[in-house]
């Protein structure tokens, strides 16, 4: 079957819901040192969520973190790259971006934007705080629940 123009395009616009099922579990972090050292200040957000450049880039700009310095010793910074690179996600971008927040990407905007009441996300101050929303968020849960 030749595929036309338009439903190349409609199966595009779907591929972005589809991906967002996928992930009503995502597997959390089970990497040691990744686990200790990006929980500190909020949870371990898991591998899949970060195409693999997103995580080089983010892991070698540690100083300057969203405003926070969580710089680590090369040893430790290198271990928590190599683990998060292996288990990344795939790039939807298709242009090479390396968006350093999960809570921007169009999926996450598409299935938080309707769903989302203006009281329960004043309790969670932040897209970045998906624990406060997700209860079972830590072991990689994020379905409706
Ligand atoms: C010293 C505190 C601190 C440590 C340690 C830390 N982070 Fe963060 N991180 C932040 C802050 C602050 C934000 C922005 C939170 C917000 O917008 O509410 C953030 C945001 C993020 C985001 C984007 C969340 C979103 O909005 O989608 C990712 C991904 C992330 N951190 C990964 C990591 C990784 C990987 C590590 C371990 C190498 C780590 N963080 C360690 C403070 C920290
Ligand atoms: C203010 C509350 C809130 C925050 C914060 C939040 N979410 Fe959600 N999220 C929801 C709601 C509500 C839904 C839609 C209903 C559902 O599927 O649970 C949703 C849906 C999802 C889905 C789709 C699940 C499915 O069933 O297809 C994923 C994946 C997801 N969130 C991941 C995250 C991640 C990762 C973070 C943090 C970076 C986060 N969420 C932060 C409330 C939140």
């Amino acid at each position: 079957m030749i595929k036309t123009p338009i439903l190349a395009a409609v199966a595009m616009a779907f591929a972005g819901s589809a991906f967002a099922d996928e992930m009503e579990y995502m597997p959390p972090v089970t990497h040691a040192a990744t686990l200790e050292e990006c929980s500190a200040c909020h949870m371990a957000y898991p591998a899949g969520f970060l195409p693999a450049q997103s995580w080089r880039v983010m892991m070698t700009t540690l100083e300057d973190h969203f405003g926070e310095n969580a710089g680590l010793d090369e040893e430790t910074r290198a271990e928590i790259e190599a683990y998060l690179v292996a288990n990344a996600g795939r790039d939807l971008s298709g242009d090479g971006a390396v968006p350093q927040r999960i809570s921007e990407l169009p999926w996450f905007r598409h299935e938080h934007e309707e769903e989302v009441s203006k009281r329960q996300f004043e309790k969670a101050k932040s897209w970045a705080n998906c624990n406060a929303c997700h209860e079972r968020a830590e072991q990689g849960i994020f379905e409706d629940d």
